[in-house]
């Protein structure tokens, strides 16, 4: 609308102003605040722009195909897609304490970004490095942190925390998204031609599967609940809710499923299985402080449940998730 695009022109202005002719870096992750800081500035300074995105091999399916169609395909920015699937699985090997798995993915994460933003930093034979980190900081970040560049960490579970990057890097930071609550950060990257479903997307935590493959981290197990949780949220996008209109995944504020590493008896045709469990996980919150388990349709978790069986060959149960938060958490790590 009008009051946006006028925003927009302020921020393209304000970033143009800020970086100059000079070179910035930015994480690209598949989430709102880091996807909507790159359209932003990538309006603003097109090709001064690299945005790196890290695949750690726990994002859900066809993910880090999408985020690539979506910025170097339809906005032609220049995105480096980096596949560290193997040294994160190589790493998790054996691990099964969900603190620990969130350190390692945390610590590899940071590893292997900074090492692509040096490269990008020395710049090649003419062409000068960057000289700038962009972050999708938004104005609940720095509230939290009260001031501080800092994302805040619970003490319950450590979240990503990517701090002192722009300083341990020799970098200045641009962050053009400090001002605005989430509200107005989606509005923000509607009105910058980014796909609706990409701006109104649960959240995805930093570890990924990772928190939601309980206990050692596999690539069969990833593989397996990847499949498992596509369906669901399919089917959440396609169950319209006729009282108001809208469908499921509008109605929850996160959903998703987990595996069980635990074999459970079942029967197919005329022969015995013996298979994985996946647990679907919806929830109704407004803060994730709080929240409670969603009250799905039955018809909806049946045709589910039906389809992830018969579909996913290697899951012969489907159970669904309970508990309120709290005692339980949105995540089962
Ligand atoms: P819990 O499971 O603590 O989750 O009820 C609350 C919200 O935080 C997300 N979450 C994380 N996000 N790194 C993140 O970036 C993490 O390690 C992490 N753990 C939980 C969770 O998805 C939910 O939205």
């Amino acid at each position: 609308d009008w009051q946006m695009g006028s925003y927009i022109d302020e921020a393209v202005a304000k970033i143009r102003e800020q970086v100059g002719d000079e070179e910035v870096i930015l994480g690209l992750s598949g989430g709102v605040d880091s996807s909507v800081a790159a359209a932003l500035i990538h309006r603003a300074i097109g090709d001064q722009l690299t945005c790196v995105f890290v695949d750690h091999g726990l994002l859900r399916l066809n993910e880090g195909d999408m985020v690539m169609d979506m910025f170097a395909g339809k906005l032609h920015a220049k995105v480096i897609r980096v596949d560290a699937s193997e040294l994160f699985l190589g790493e998790l090997a054996g691990v099964t304490d969900p603190e620990q798995k969130r350190k390692i993915i945390g610590r590899l994460f940071v590893d292997v970004f900074k090492a692509e933003a040096a490269k990008l930093k020395a710049g090649d034979g003419g062409h000068k490095g960057a000289t700038f980190l962009a972050q999708g900081t938004i104005y609940p970040d720095v509230v939290e942190s009260g001031g501080t560049k800092t994302k805040k960490a619970t003490t319950i579970k450590s979240h990503h925390n990517v701090g002192g990057l722009p300083e341990q890097l020799g970098l200045k930071l641009l962050e053009p998204l400090r001002e605005l609550f989430k509200d107005e950060v989606r509005a923000l990257g509607v009105a910058l031609g980014l796909p609706a479903e990409m701006v109104y997307r649960h959240p995805f935590p930093g570890p990924g599967l990772g928190v939601r493959i309980l206990g050692e981290v596999k690539q069969q197990y990833a593989d397996l609940l990847r499949r498992a949780d596509a369906i669901f949220i399919e089917e959440l996008r396609n169950t319209i809710d006729p009282a108001t209109g809208k469908s499921w995944y509008d109605l929850t504020s996160q959903a998703f499923a987990v595996f069980l590493p635990v074999k459970s008896v079942g029967v197919m045709g005329d022969g015995r299985t013996y298979d994985y469990v996946v647990a679907l996980r919806a929830v109704q919150t407004s803060d994730f402080m709080t929240a409670d388990w969603a009250e799905l349709p039955y018809a909806m978790l049946k045709r589910t449940s039906g389809r992830i069986i018969n579909e996913v060959r290697g899951i012969n149960r489907v159970t669904y998730d309970v508990s309120s938060k709290p005692p339980a958490t949105i995540e089962w790590e």
